[in-house]
């Protein structure tokens, strides 16, 4: 890793921002320097609590001369906008998970960053842990025999807000957007492939998003998926991979803190890996590395793209508006 810095700017002061921001000064390469809020208060209120300096509306961090990179860690509906307008400004881009509203806009903005030369990069922190390339070595091991079924399921039930764009079909909100993303993007990584069907029910929220879904995904090779997520059920974080011979069992996946179990006959063994940086400044790390040339981004342009493309498809088959 480089002693070189990756000097951050944040859009929004929410509660993502706010955890990437506890978590960056445990980064080896990214310091905070700006971040920029709606209201001048709230971005004071942030820059107090984790440093760096306190911008009103999002516009001026872009145009600041110092800020290297832009994490968007707005509501969804907001990404590509401001992903558009960063690198527009010649900045990198960190954007959050889900990447898009749909396919098209994230066509768009991967169009925008190749025209930029900047580096855009979708922030599924997960998938810088060394927990998830573990995981992803033990299948491909062979040690399940032929993979066959992966059972991902992520419900949360939170009261409900009126301000939580997670309801707002204009943010493109929903339960399959906010955590289905999470378990799509996890068993097509175990497959290695895409999807060749998939299909989707929902109950919608009146809000016009949907509240909680169940999916069924088919991948090339006779492998089948179910994935249910929702954000008015109490939580439901376990993932189950099978195959001919064997069992893996991970819970809570997308923090990578507690390993995973595989099973083989009688037999269970615990894999965990330790790692001693939190999950963001991981994740700002793998970012910086790409930014400076030292390793390929983390997740492909190719990888994002496959998971948008299922989230229309998802969305589309459960009757949810796209936004
Ligand atoms: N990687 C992860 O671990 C993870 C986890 C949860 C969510 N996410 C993603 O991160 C993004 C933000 O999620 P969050 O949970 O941090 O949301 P949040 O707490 O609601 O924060 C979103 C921020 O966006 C700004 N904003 C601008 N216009 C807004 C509007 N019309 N409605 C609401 N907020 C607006 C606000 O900041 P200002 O008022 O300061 O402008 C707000 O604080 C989403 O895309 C979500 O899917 C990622």
């Amino acid at each position: 890793m480089t002693k070189q810095k990756l000097r951050w700017g944040i859009l929004g002061t929410g509660m993502i921002a706010g955890k990437f921001a506890f978590d960056l000064p445990r980064s080896q390469g990214g310091v905070l320097l700006a971040t920029g809020s709606r209201t001048l208060a709230s971005a004071q209120r942030f820059s107090f609590q984790y440093g760096g300096k306190a911008c009103a509306g999002y516009e001026s961090v872009l145009h600041d001369p110092a800020v290297d990179a832009v994490y968007v860690v707005l509501p969804n509906g907001m990404h590509h906008e401001w992903t558009l307008r960063a690198l527009d400004a010649g900045k990198h881009v960190l954007c959050e998970k889900p990447f898009a509203a749909n396919f098209r806009q994230a066509e768009e903005m991967f169009a925008a960053a190749d025209l930029s030369g900047c580096l855009l990069v979708e922030a599924f922190m997960y998938r810088a842990h060394p927990l998830l390339h573990s995981l992803i070595a033990t299948v491909r091991s062979g040690i399940l025999g032929e993979l066959r079924l992966i059972r991902s399921n992520f419900t949360f039930a939170r009261p409900e807000l009126n301000h939580d764009a997670r309801y707002h079909s204009g943010q493109s909100g929903g339960a399959l957007m906010d955590v289905g993303c999470y378990c799509v993007n996890l068993c097509r990584q175990v497959v290695g492939v895409e999807p060749d069907a998939v299909q989707a029910m929902a109950h919608l929220h009146p809000g016009g998003v949907d509240e909680y879904a169940a999916a069924l995904l088919r991948f090339p090779g006779d492998v089948l998926a179910t994935i249910t997520c929702g954000m008015t059920v109490v939580s439901d974080d376990m993932t189950h991979i099978a195959g001919t011979e064997g069992r893996i069992a991970i819970r809570a996946f997308w923090f990578g803190r507690d390993g995973f179990t595989v099973t083989r006959g009688d037999h269970t063994q615990t894999i965990q890996v330790e790692e001693t940086r939190p999950l963001y400044a991981m994740e700002a790390d793998a970012f910086a590395a790409a930014v400076f040339g030292q390793a390929p981004p983390w997740i492909s342009r190719e990888d994002t793209l496959g998971n948008m493309l299922v989230l229309d498809a998802l969305r589309q088959s459960a009757g949810v508006p796209l936004g």
